[in-house]
């Protein structure tokens, strides 16, 4: 049955008729935001590569953590910069460095406010890698104690969830029994399972003082040529203990997100990084895009590939455009 009896227009035809048939929605509650904390005292520092996107010292943090919540995004991601970086990274593990500080803050302000905590090393190397490196390589499974300390560390000092991002293998593994082993059994994981060695990053590494001082993340990170080796990856995460998996840049690798969705049944996340947002951000400046329709639909596309929920750096903007 063809034209003229079939008129897909007919459904298009008022607002009220596209919201009735409409297959996919984005609410701030599919949302998380993440935020760069930095050592000091009243710091609320514009991230230059990212406009609209400030580092926050840790007393700024409890009026942020407010208003984020009375937005009604559920989440936070949190990234700490420390003031100090050394070889083994050890600020990313200290009971009381900048990631665990905040971490205590937000939870003292709002504590509704789910705070998942990015574990990794490059913040907090001088070097600027995930893991222990050489000079030349980074080291797998000399690497995973620290991320293990790191995620342990987080964990006590109240993240709700822990988040791996260095893609070292078996580090989930090492992770979930290290968490058991300090009674933290109750602690989520989610894995940055399919992380892709992405040129999206870049503004990140401005805003985390994270790009490496040699060499590249090629030897841990994932081919952007590849998507059945994402399907393994996240596979063996789910094995060794992910809760969550995460597919990492979004737009680029919306079919990866949907391959995840349809092969798997754990909840699966989608990062918009800061390269996807900076390159809109660019372009809603010169006036060439419309912020709130590229916007909204860059978050619906990473919906209907099958996220189920979207870390953002728009989550803000998106939410104050979406008051329920
Ligand atoms: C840490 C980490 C990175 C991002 C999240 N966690 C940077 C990287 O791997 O280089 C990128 C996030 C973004 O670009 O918004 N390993």
């Amino acid at each position: 049955m063809g034209f003229p009896r079939t008129r897909p227009r007919r459904l298009r035809r008022s607002e009220g008729l596209r919201g009735l048939t409409r297959e996919t929605r984005v609410a701030p509650e599919d949302l998380i935001y993440p935020l760069f904390c930095v050592t000091g005292n009243g710091v609320r520092e514009p991230v230059v590569s990212m406009p609209g996107v400030e580092r926050l010292s840790v007393d700024q943090l409890a009026a942020e953590a407010k208003e984020i919540k009375d937005l009604g995004i559920p989440g936070v991601i949190l990234f700490g910069i420390p003031a100090t970086k050394d070889a083994e990274g050890s600020g990313a593990y200290d009971p009381d460095g900048i990631t665990q500080r905040s971490v205590r803050a937000i939870k003292e302000a709002a504590p509704e406010l789910v705070v998942i905590a990015d574990v990794c090393l490059c913040e907090y190397t001088d070097h600027g890698h995930c893991g222990v490196f050489d000079g030349v390589h980074v080291h797998n499974d000399a690497s995973l104690p620290l991320l293990v300390k790191t995620a342990v560390s987080l964990a006590q000092a109240g993240a709700d969830i822990v988040a791996p991002s260095d893609m070292m293998d078996g580090r989930v593994a090492a992770i979930r029994d290290g968490l058991d082993d300090a009674d933290l059994t109750n602690t989520p994981i989610l894995s940055y399972a399919a992380k892709y060695a992405s040129g999206f990053y870049g503004p990140f590494r401005d805003a985390a003082e994270s790009t490496p001082q040699a060499g590249d993340r090629r030897g841990y990170q994932m081919d952007p040529a590849n998507g059945l080796e994402a399907l393994r990856e996240i596979q063996l995460d789910i094995d060794e203990g992910a809760d969550i998996i995460m597919v990492k840049p979004a737009m680029p690798y919306l079919d990866i997100v949907r391959a995840a969705k349809d092969s798997f049944d754990v909840p699966v996340f989608a990062y918009q990084v800061s390269g996807e947002y900076s390159m809109l951000q660019a372009a809603i400046e010169r006036g060439w895009l419309d912020a709130d329709r590229v916007i909204e639909e860059s978050l619906v596309s990473i919906r209907r590939a099958g996220a189920d929920r979207v870390i953002s750096y728009f989550a803000k903007d998106f939410a104050r455009n979406h008051r329920g």
